[in-house]
């Protein structure tokens, strides 16, 4: 079970296994149990998912936690997961000395250029907001089939376990979610653009039916990536595959 000594106001439900702590979230938002900033977090997942309808490979020792966060709409709701992803950012830098870890769009976090982190931001119901997060604590999924190259944060030495990632990330994460409830997503953004990968370089993003170059240029307020592609303009990418060939 994963164990983690929680700051206020975050509470924490441990569970040996779930099918997805995602959908243990969402259950939990309907009973009498739901509660803003309630965590459930599971040693495995059976039935881990991630973005696009991908599977997460979600083994014993990794991090697999879901946050039920109140919102007063879903309008701005995507704004959270740069929130979430700077936090991490932050967070891992401070557990994990050496690699330099970076947001890539939209909610990933990388280490030295490799995934080690994904979010899933799932609403339910009209209040509130399931931000789930996968941490690659001591074992990456095999390099078969994967679109980017992957890591653990076993590779960079750490050996501290999934409940302290678990708390870091809650106190790094809390006075970004406290700062976009007062004052929106201005900070957000300017805290996710600094530790992002890729901004202002070449970037090819793959889409479901093509595939669109131009230069990384910025986040929009909903969170779409801001493509500068010349003289035809500026792309507003909502989702898609992010590649930087000259990243680093
Ligand atoms: C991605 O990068 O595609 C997103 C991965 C999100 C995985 C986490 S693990 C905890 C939560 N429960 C799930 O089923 N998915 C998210």
């Amino acid at each position: 079970m994963i164990t983690a000594n929680l700051p206020a106001p975050f509470t924490l439900i441990s569970l040996d296994d779930a099918g997805s702590t995602n959908d243990e979230a969402r259950r939990l938002s309907q009973s009498e149990a739901a509660a803003d900033l309630l965590v459930v977090a599971a040693t495995t997942q059976s039935a881990g998912r991630g973005r696009r309808g991908r599977a997460w490979v979600s083994p014993a020792g990794n991090l697999h936690a879901s946050w039920l966060i109140r919102v007063e709409s879903l309008h701005h709701a995507a704004q959270l997961g740069f929130a979430a992803a700077a936090g991490l950012v932050s967070a891992l830098a401070e557990l994990v000395p050496g690699p330099q870890f970076q947001a890539k769009w939209p909610n990933d976090v990388l280490a030295d250029g490799r995934k080690c982190c994904g979010m899933l931001l799932e609403s339910a119901g009209p209040r509130w907001l399931v931000l789930g997060i996968g941490v690659n604590v001591v074992a990456a999924p095999p390099p078969e089939g994967l679109n980017h190259p992957a890591c653990c944060l076993a590779d960079h030495g750490y050996d501290g376990g999934a409940g302290a990632v678990l708390e870091a990330f809650c106190r790094h994460f809390h006075p970004l979610l406290t700062g976009w409830r007062h004052t929106g997503f201005a900070p957000i953004r300017a805290a996710w653009l600094g530790c992002a990968r890729g901004l202002g370089q070449p970037t090819v993003v793959r889409l479901e039916h093509d595939t669109q170059t131009g230069t990384f240029a910025g986040l929009d307020d909903e969170g779409a990536l801001l493509l500068d592609q010349g003289a035809s303009g500026i792309r507003r990418i909502l989702a898609g595959d992010v590649f930087f060939p000259d990243a680093r």
